[in-house]
């Protein structure tokens, strides 16, 4: 895969960021989340790329761009056959209500490689690189924490789990109250807090709990990059849920899906932009004459190279994509 493509991902995380960052605190979510996906689907339409999009904004009847089967891109006779994976907001509330962890994330792979997941709930774990292999999401809670602090070589006291602030996870969070680790609560976005689990410096060591399918292949995709380690199991909540499952090719839905499964390959790409501050990226700062700061990062599975890139965009020079 063209290793230039993964510059050009971060263009399209940012013009989707630069977009909806402008509805910080407007109590819209989804006038947050439309700008967004303008944003990414122009920026998108710039590049020489045969993609479809399998992790998207819903199906076709449901969303006008970045639909699930979307074409992506100005395909040449050589152009690499791509899957695509796109949230062009990750925290639509927590733009609407001017709330931090919001991203904009996209991950791309060979076509056939990223797991079409339904839009729908799934059970996820994620560690960072030192406690890849050391646990895993049919474990109980305690073995869990156990391991990981060996791993770590950290006290149980010191490990802190973060999960969704949801009242799904009352149990989850009583059980880790009683092991005694530290929890960590955010209100949305669980790619980005996936992602914080592979750095040391966010505080966070794992990730536990259950949010949307979609945002799990796209964790998914990040911590393969990463050598971190993520895995799922889908949460159909209804029968209509499952069978939504076995339409898309997912006959058991029980089944632990391992980085593997969700995010098949080496040659991921993945790329993420900040739209409001979180542990990992700062969100989009508006500065006078016309001029705004991004905050993204890019990285590719095949090298391991992770990018962090701070950029100034004079938004005078680029009305396509950002007012
Ligand atoms: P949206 O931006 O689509 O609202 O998703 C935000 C999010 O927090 C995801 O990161 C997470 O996977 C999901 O919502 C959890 O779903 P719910 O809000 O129903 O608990």
């Amino acid at each position: 895969m063209d290793r230039n493509l993964a510059l050009n991902l971060i263009r399209v995380t940012e013009a989707a960021t630069l977009n909806s960052a402008r509805y910080l605190g407007r109590g819209d979510k989804n006038l947050a989340d439309q700008a967004a996906v303008n944003g990414m689907r122009k920026m998108f339409d710039t590049l020489a790329i045969d993609g479809v999009v399998v992790i998207g904004e819903g199906e076709m009847d449901e969303a006008p761009m970045l639909y699930i089967g979307e074409q992506i891109g100005k395909a040449t006779p050589g152009s690499i056959k791509l899957d695509i994976a796109v949230d062009p907001l990750d925290g639509t509330n927590a733009v609407a209500n001017g709330d931090a962890n919001a991203i904009s994330v996209v991950a791309v792979a060979p076509r056939g490689c990223l797991l079409h997941a339904p839009d729908m709930y799934m059970d996820k774990i994620a560690v960072g690189p030192k406690a890849k292999g050391k646990v895993n999401l049919d474990m109980p809670i305690d073995k869990t924490l156990k391991n990981l602090s060996k791993a770590l070589n950290k006290n149980i006291s010191d490990i802190t789990v973060t999960t969704l602030d949801r009242p799904r996870h009352e149990e989850l969070i009583q059980k880790v109250r009683n092991i005694g680790a530290r929890i960590k609560l955010f209100k949305d976005g669980d790619v980005a807090a996936a992602i914080a689990t592979c750095f040391d410096h966010s505080g966070v060591d794992i990730l536990l709990g259950t949010g949307g399918a979609p945002e799990g292949v796209i964790a998914a995709a990040a911590l393969k990059c990463m050598g971190g380690e993520f895995q799922g199991r889908l949460h159909p909540m209804n029968d209509e849920e499952k069978e939504r499952c076995k339409e898309m090719g997912l006959c058991d839905v029980n089944k632990l899906l391992t980085m593997e499964d969700l995010a098949k390959g080496k040659e991921i790409v993945f790329a993420a932009t900040g739209v409001t501050n979180g542990e990992l990226l700062k969100g989009v700062v508006y500065y006078g004459n016309n001029r705004a700061k991004t905050y993204s990062v890019v990285m590719r599975a095949e090298t391991g190279t992770i990018r962090f890139v701070e950029a100034i965009h004079r938004m005078d020079k680029k009305p396509k994509y950002a007012k």
